[in-house]
């Protein structure tokens, strides 16, 4: 089968390339997956660079610990391993597992589940990480309320794309910032207001919010404390800066500052979650969450995805289509 691989860190286009690979073999409790979709992330370009330097040692200290490239995925079943009965041959699925940019993927059967009815396939493909990383941001860490103000920094990614939405369908008022080309797609996803980062600092906004999910991960932390209500609420989701922490040294200052500031600070680490999978794949079947694809590529093609995504050429997700 054909699967990108990638031996060492680097650039996408100098370390990514496309193998030749042995299918993987199922095993108990497996399920074997044709993949037809496997997305790219804001995620991906730091995993390539291997960077930052302290998720090495989670990703593999001197080269990747897993050289299939990919994370999720969207296809057919087509073998099923002892002991799974929740999955069929033909049954279309989508999920999580490392090695999905890849023509079959082998996941265990908790991983995937049931690819939602009103999707296409690239759609599908373009749920799962993304979608956990905002549901847990936004539910889970936002709690976010019925009428609260919620303002969203990098609505129009692939994590800032589903916030808006749940958010929206959690019954907030929603402000999502993002470059001003992208203000009609985030509009589009229920946004009240949109706002240009290249124009406007938090502290100008003239407004103040219950809840501040910050997945570019760029505002000092004065600009977020400026724009939170009393008793509101900092969600830390990405991180920009610094190849050692990327950011995260900043949720480490914000979160030990919080108990000294009148709002409360707290720091995103996803999981991913069977349970998170369903709850979006019904978000979805209900119209109240729509998967953005921006663009879809070639197999051979994952580099210039990655690439396009880190310039924000991409409306949402970028995703490989097999
Ligand atoms: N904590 C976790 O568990 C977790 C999980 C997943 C991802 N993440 C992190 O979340 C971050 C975003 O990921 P993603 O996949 O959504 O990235 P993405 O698709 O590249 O989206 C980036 C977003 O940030 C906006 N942006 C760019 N420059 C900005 C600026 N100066 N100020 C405010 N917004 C700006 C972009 O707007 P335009 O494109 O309109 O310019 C776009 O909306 C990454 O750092 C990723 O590593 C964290």
């Amino acid at each position: 089968m054909r699967a990108v691989v990638q031996e060492r860190y680097g650039v996408p286009a100098d370390v990514l390339s496309v193998r030749d690979l042995a299918v993987p073999v199922v095993g108990a409790g497996e399920v074997l997956v044709r993949v037809g979709a496997s997305p790219v992330s804001g995620t991906d370009w730091h995993l390539v660079l291997g960077l930052p330097y302290a998720a090495r040692f989670v990703t593999g200290l001197r080269r990747p610990a897993n050289p299939v490239f990919g994370l999720e995925f969207a296809g057919t079943v087509t073998e099923v391993g002892a002991g799974v009965r929740d999955v069929r041959v033909d049954d279309e699925v989508f999920g999580w597992h490392g090695g999905s940019f890849a023509e079959y993927v082998s996941v265990p059967a908790g991983q995937l589940t049931r690819k939602p009815r009103n999707t296409s396939t690239a759609q599908a493909a373009a749920m799962p990480i993304a979608s956990f990383t905002a549901l847990q941001a936004v539910r889970d860490l936002g709690e976010v309320e019925p009428g609260q103000d919620v303002l969203i920094s990098g609505a129009s990614g692939c994590v800032g794309t589903y916030a808006v939405q749940i958010a929206k369908a959690l019954g907030a008022r929603v402000t999502g910032i993002c470059g001003a080309d992208k203000a009609d797609l985030v509009r589009s996803l229920g946004a009240d207001r949109v706002v240009d980062y290249r124009e406007h600092d938090l502290r100008d906004l003239g407004e103040r919010f219950d809840v501040l999910v910050d997945i570019y991960g760029n505002p000092p932390l004065a600009a977020c404390a400026a724009v939170l209500k009393p008793g509101g609420t900092l969600v830390f989701v990405g991180g920009t800066g610094g190849r050692l922490f990327m950011g995260t040294d900043r949720w480490l200052r914000g979160v030990l500052v919080a108990p000294f500031r009148r709002f409360r600070v707290r720091a995103l680490v996803h999981q991913d979650r069977h349970a998170d999978l369903v709850t979006m794949r019904e978000y979805v079947e209900s119209g109240a969450v729509t998967p953005v694809v921006g663009r879809v590529y070639e197999l051979d093609r994952v580099a210039e995805a990655i690439e396009d995504v880190r310039c924000g050429r991409v409306r949402g997700q970028a995703v490989v289509v097999l």
